[in-house]
């Protein structure tokens, strides 16, 4: 039996990359399709490459008559909130309109398995805490829209063309590859973790702290950081269900514990042994006080275990990566 063939779009990305090189380990054959425009072609460390744009139909329609994928992995999308609100446009060019390309390609060549990396923005300001996958989608940005959008229209695709989809809905995605070959590398880094250790090893001044005054018990938001690793793992259980014929869903991915920025903090200087300057400033635009998952239907439904589930772990090898980056 030939081994499945997957396409990985965003494949040069941060996780994206982390996805290719665990496909490629457990045996798939893998092709990354990325423009490169915020991945890395160095990050992609198996498989094909293909340097390409979903903007590009004809492209997409030239890949997928030349070429046989069993499934498609969706990474490639804009991911700063901030710059959502300022930029809409660009959010839902790239975010909708051009995943809208890839599925109308996928569907004219009968391809019907697809994973979708959506976000714990769906939820917009959660009411209950940790949030279950059924809790009401009332994204507050527009980046949290342009995915709860992408998961409606693979709902009607399912419908109407027997599009098989998994949407997998990230809370803080972070930490690296355990083996320190890969991790992340955002410019500009607007994520907690990688800033933080940036300031313990001397590329940033400081870590900003945005608002002291949340209804937490320390007055910092509290989020809940998963492993990279752990979230490629959890596609690729995804991936073996499509393959088994099993029927369309969402899941959260997150370890349902929520750690503060300040315990962020506190914890990066454990790990790291640094003195890790803090700035204090105001709130930022947006923030939730509180999020945290529940996953226990990914659990359940998916088998997911996941392996790297203590916020020291997380940091570790977060660190090993940017004393990396910052030897470079
Ligand atoms: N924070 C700081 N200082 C910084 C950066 C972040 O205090 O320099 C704080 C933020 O205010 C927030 C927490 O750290 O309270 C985490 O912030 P991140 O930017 O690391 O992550 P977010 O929770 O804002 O965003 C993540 C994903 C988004 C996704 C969102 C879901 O990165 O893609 O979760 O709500 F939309």
């Amino acid at each position: 039996m030939t081994s499945p063939h997957i396409l990985v779009v965003g494949g040069a990305g941060y996780i994206g990359s982390h996805m290719v090189k665990m496909l490629a380990a457990q045996g798939y054959a893998v092709t990354t399709l990325d423009n490169l425009s915020t991945g890395y072609r160095d990050a992609i460390v198996g498989g094909e490459f293909i340097h390409g744009d979903l903007a590009d139909r004809p492209a997409l329609d030239r890949l997928f008559a030349e070429q046989t994928f069993d499934a498609v992995m969706h990474f490639a999308s804009y991911i700063q909130v901030g710059e959502s609100v300022k930029e809409p446009a660009k959010y839902y060019e790239n975010n909708v309109t051009n995943t809208l390309n890839l599925l109308d390609a996928m569907v004219s060549r009968g391809i019907k398995r697809f994973i979708f990396s959506s976000s714990a923005a769906v939820y917009g300001d959660p009411h209950t805490v940790p949030i279950p996958e059924n809790h009401s989608k009332d994204p507050i940005n527009p980046y949290g829209r342009t995915k709860w959008i992408v998961e409606q229209i693979l709902s009607d695709y399912d419908t109407a063309y027997g599009l098989k989809s998994v949407s997998l809905r990230y809370f803080n995605a972070a930490g690296a590859d355990p083996q320190g070959q890969l991790g992340e590398r955002h410019e500009p880094e607007t994520h907690l973790i990688p800033l933080v250790l940036r300031a313990a090893s001397g590329r940033a001044p400081d870590i900003k702290v945005f608002g002291r005054d949340y209804d937490t018990p320390d007055g910092t938001c509290i989020r809940d950081y998963v492993h990279v690793e752990d979230l490629c793992s959890a596609h690729r259980l995804a991936l073996d269900g499509l393959m088994q014929g099993k029927a369309s869903s969402a899941y959260n991915l997150g370890n349902g514990s929520g750690f503060s920025v300040a315990e962020v903090i506190a914890t990066s200087i454990q790990v790291t042994g640094c003195n890790i300057p803090v700035t204090d400033q105001p709130r930022r635009a947006g923030d939730p006080p509180r999020l945290v998952a529940d996953a226990r239907r990914a659990r359940a439904e998916l088998g997911w275990h996941p392996q790297f589930d203590s916020l020291d772990t997380i940091i570790a090898h977060a660190w090993a990566w940017e004393q990396k980056l910052a030897k470079r």
